[in-house]
């Protein structure tokens, strides 16, 4: 168990054509936007089309996390080839979360990415002052690339999950 969160209260599932308003109104939050390697504000013209491509394409799969039956986030992977690294993507939206729901929306995540989408690892940049979500890599088994003043690399392989979280 990583986190103390019931899991029945969570819930992931695949981006529906009707998450399309939700979904922009959480990628252009502050707190979200600021933490994005692209921190530009999301136009509803590039989000329409972007989420178009999303929910068409099979090199992409990005899931809306539920906790008690509210939209409380998303997360997304990217990049997703045979034999390949990926990239992921998440974020909560603002709310009075209980702590570790993060966490437990990125596990549940990843548990999908390596048990459904058949792929060897994930390998994504960080911002050097996101030190939650730094931690919160750590925590799910990722290990440090590189490190600069621009940019935190980590990666996780599928091995290294298996060894962390398989029973
Ligand atoms: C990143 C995000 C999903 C984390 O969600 P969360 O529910 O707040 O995170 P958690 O409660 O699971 O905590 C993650 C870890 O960060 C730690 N943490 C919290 N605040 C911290 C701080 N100021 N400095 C260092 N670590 C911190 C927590 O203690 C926890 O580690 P621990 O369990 O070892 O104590 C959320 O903050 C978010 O949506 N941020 C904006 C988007 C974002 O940054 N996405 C990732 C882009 S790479």
């Amino acid at each position: 168990m990583i986190t103390n969160i019931k899991i029945s209260n969570c819930f992931l599932r695949p981006f529906e054509k009707g998450d399309q308003n939700i979904v922009l109104e959480m990628r252009n939050q502050d707190h979200v936007r600021e933490n994005m390697i692209n921190q530009d504000f999301i136009t509803k013209k590039t989000h329409v089309k972007w989420f178009e491509i999303v929910l068409n394409s099979k090199d992409k799969a990005y899931y809306i996390f539920e906790y008690k039956n509210k939209t409380a986030g998303v997360v997304g992977f990217f990049n997703i080839h045979p034999g390949e690294l990926a990239d992921w993507s998440f974020y909560l939206t603002e709310g009075d979360w209980p702590k570790g729901l993060g966490t437990q929306m990125c596990y549940m995540g990843l548990s999908i990415f390596f048990e459904k989408l058949n792929t060897f690892g994930i390998e994504t940049n960080i911002l050097p002052n996101n030190k939650k979500s730094i931690s919160l890599h750590e925590k799910l088994g990722f290990i440090y690339q590189n490190k600069n003043e621009n940019l935190v690399c980590m990666k996780i392989e599928y091995s290294k999950w298996q060894n962390k979280f398989s029973q």
